[in-house]
């Protein structure tokens, strides 16, 4: 989508379709404003309209250059905040749609205190979020998306702030919409191997570095943990390592981003059931798709900071060689764990890739996302992610940080408890530990059993809620979400600022 500003009067606009955000209880001056602007029909069109979230209506003003002109519903103004925006505009996308428009402005929201630049990237993440269709294996036409979309800056608006804010949510809109492509891409035509070449490609486009590492290596660096998981697969494993290194970097030691990278998981020996459950598996490498779309968001903001990205990628398959409940097996840390369960395959290529990082880039930060456990959708649901981290006190600080980051991009983490105590649940009478820990908080076991193999600061994401929908929820489409990509952008801006010297 092509996204631009512009400070030309809303009535002079020529676009398919110009959207005027409106909160549900706007003053008796605000519907003036736009009676004196766009005449009489929209004030007609204001009388129909409710202004709850996603609610729409469209008018057909004559002194307009725009053939239509349509409110968009964003809530009340005492809660009119990014996420209300985003939500709301994302309706007015597929109204957009419906309508065939292909060039849409929009005004900013007249009404309550977002500051122009905040307001203007949750109005392009909105649309192009939820513009958002995933037409790769679509063999009709489809109907026509908008094609543009035009940020309104009026006499009033801090033009700078807005041009500014356009830029920002285009580009974290599209690095989300990457990591969706990559979740809803088919099965078969994302192997590891096929997967690493995406990355490479995304790296050489966005300017990061991208090495892959194939089955050979992966067996001298006895990455123990993904060669079992990959045992039953046709397709070789790959650990992709992904360097962005800004000349301007905040920090020496850097920080590490893990994502599962479970290209397909179909449970291993111990199969899923398909519906409902293994019919949704393409999504099991969520973790790694928002790390690649989180480069790309790096990349394309220049953020000056060090970062690591690793994603240690396979299928997991009952093929004729897969590991066996029963299996002990030799992970990159030395340590052994007898694995009781194939289908808890996640947690073992993690592992590897959290102690692979501990023990080589003395990180100051390690954070992992993952589809790990349908338990933290059982805690959770599809609304937050579940986050989980060591108990200490600077945990707690970093927990605080991330939710706020959340909040900011409404992409919500609520944290799970690491009590000592659930570990025990990982006891196992012949090896060091194994992979499941029963029903009881499976969530939690699975935190615990990565615990064990990081040695540095560390954040854990259960993303298995939100990575991927059953039904649109807002700007979010059905299947891949791309959840993790807004959050960790601005997590990581954030974590710069606070290592900035005033
Ligand atoms: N990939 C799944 C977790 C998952 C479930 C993600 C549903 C998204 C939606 C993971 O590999 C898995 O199978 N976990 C098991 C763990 C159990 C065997 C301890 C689970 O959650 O059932
Ligand atoms: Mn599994
Ligand atoms: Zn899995």
């Amino acid at each position: 989508m092509i996204v631009s500003t512009t400070s030309n009067a809303p009535a002079t606009l020529d676009a398919d379709l110009l959207l005027v955000p409106l909160t549900q209880d706007p003053s008796e001056g605000r519907i003036e404003a736009l009676a004196g602007r766009f005449g009489q029909s929209l004030v007609r069109a204001a009388e129909d309209y409710e202004g709850e979230e996603g609610s729409v209506r469209v008018a057909y003003p004559e002194a307009t250059a725009a053939p239509r002109v349509a409110l968009v519903g964003v809530g009340t103004a005492h809660d009119l905040d990014a996420e209300a925006v985003r939500r709301g505009i994302a309706a007015a996308s597929t109204a957009a749609r419906d309508h065939a428009a292909e060039t849409v402005a929009c005004l900013l929201p007249q009404e309550g205190d977002l500051d122009d630049d905040t307001a203007a990237q949750a109005l392009v993440e909105g649309f192009v979020l939820g513009a958002y269709q995933y037409r790769r294996y679509k063999t009709d036409e489809g109907a026509v998306g908008p094609s543009s979309f035009i940020v309104h800056a009026g006499p009033e608006a801090d033009e700078e702030g807005v041009r500014a804010g356009t830029e920002r949510g285009r580009r974290l809109a599209e690095a989300t919409c990457t990591a969706r492509d990559l979740v809803n891409r088919s099965p078969h035509d994302k192997t590891a191997q096929a997967f690493a070449e995406m990355v490479a490609a995304s790296g050489a486009h966005y300017g990061y570095e991208v090495e892959t590492w194939g089955a050979d290596r992966i067996q001298a660096e006895e990455m123990g943990g993904l060669l079992a998981v990959n045992k039953g697969s046709f397709d070789p494993p790959t650990f992709s390592i992904l360097r962005w290194h800004p000349e301007e970097a905040v920090n020496d030691a850097p920080v590490v981003v893990v994502g599962k990278g479970v290209m397909f998981d179909t449970g291993g020996l111990s199969l899923k059931d398909t519906k409902g459950s293994m019919d949704k598996m393409k999504s099991d490498m969520g973790g790694a798709a928002a790390v690649v779309g989180l480069f790309e968001a790096l990349a394309a903001l220049d953020v000056p900071l060090n970062v690591i990205g690793l994603l240690p990628a396979t299928d997991n398959r009952p093929g004729r060689k897969a590991y066996v409940p029963g299996d002990v097996i030799e992970m990159h840390s030395g340590g052994t764990v007898e694995v009781m369960n194939t289908d808890a395959e996640g947690r073992l290529l993690l592992a590897d890739a959290l102690s692979y990082a501990s023990s080589t880039y003395d990180p100051a930060l390690v954070v992992d996302l993952a589809t790990l456990t349908g338990s933290c959708i059982v805690a959770l649901g599809s609304k937050a992610a579940g986050v989980m981290a060591s108990e200490t006190e600077a945990a707690a600080e970093r927990l605080y940080a991330i939710q706020r980051a959340g909040e900011r991009t409404g992409e919500r983490v609520h944290p799970l408890p690491m009590y000592e105590e659930y570990k025990e649940h990982l006891d196992s009478d012949i090896a060091d530990l194994t992979n499941v820990g029963g029903s009881a908080a499976g969530a939690v076991t699975a935190g615990k059993f990565l615990e064990h193999f990081v040695d540095a600061p560390w954040l854990h994401l259960d993303i298995a809620g939100p990575a991927f929908l059953d039904k649109p929820d807002g700007y979010a489409p059905a299947g891949g979400t791309g959840f993790g990509v807004r959050l960790l952008a601005d997590y990581l801006e954030n974590y710069v600022v606070a290592r900035t010297p005033a």
